[in-house]
């Protein structure tokens, strides 16, 4: 990133809001967004699709420098065929934190957020690492987090589902994220922690545009 570029950094669990929060951010700010959690989805669904066991760490490294990636408006292209349907499905997610615990996959993925943060003014992005390891000087990190119930009554609220059960599993793949060795979950000393559990989304997105004003105010100053 330059100098004079503006990353909002958004990490945090799953269901915590981060996409809707992010998404009207980046609109609120005029600056482009990125999913990168779409992103390790993407590669799972290439792995898949090519026959590659998620555990052969190898095999899925070759599969994630193999492709191409797009992620723009919303929509995710693999090698040119949109996949943004398939990469929400049960099979990707049950798959997916395996391939995001793979050191390979992360570092091709990295390379490719920096370079999309290059490429541009600034951007906010989403995911889990994003203020730790891949945006380390952003202009303001953001940890997102909401009670694991609140988090699963949004889920079951979108997709259905049983509440506990949804609870349950939204427990475990917080806990893979955050104990993986490679870039886990977890906040940095700079982040801003938010608890959107009982706030509205226009509440919260107002809270980080004037944290956002603040940055570039002391940073004038
Ligand atoms: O945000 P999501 O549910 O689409 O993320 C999918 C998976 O990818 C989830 O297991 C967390 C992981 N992920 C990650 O490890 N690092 C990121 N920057 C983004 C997502």
């Amino acid at each position: 990133m330059s100098a004079t570029s503006t990353i909002v950094a958004i990490d945090g669990p799953a269901g915590a809001g981060k996409s809707t929060i992010a998404k009207a951010l980046a609109k609120r700010l005029e600056l482009d967004y990125l999913d990168t959690g779409a992103m390790y989805r993407a590669v799972t669904h290439a792995a898949i699709e090519r026959g590659v066991p998620l555990d052969d760490a190898v095999a899925v490294g070759e599969v994630a420098r193999g492709i191409t990636i797009l992620v723009t408006d919303g929509r995710t292209c693999v090698d040119g065929v949109d996949v943004s349907d398939l990469i929400r499905g049960t099979i990707v997610t049950s798959g997916v934190s395996t391939v995001a615990a793979n050191s390979e996959v992360r570092r091709v993925m990295r390379d490719l957020q920096r370079a999309w943060g290059d490429e541009r003014p600034g951007g906010v992005i989403e995911g889990r690492d994003i203020g730790t390891i891949v945006f380390p000087d952003a202009t303001l990190k953001v940890y997102l987090t909401a009670s694991p119930r609140v988090r699963a009554q949004r889920r079951v609220g979108q997709v259905g589902g049983d509440l506990e059960e949804t609870e349950r599993s939204i427990v475990e793949r917080d806990h893979k994220d955050s104990s993986r060795s490679d870039s886990p979950l977890v906040t940095s000393a700079d982040s801003v922690v938010v608890d959107t559990s009982d706030r509205s989304v226009d509440e919260v997105v107002e809270e980080i545009v004037t944290l956002v004003e603040g940055r570039h105010g002391s940073e004038r100053a």
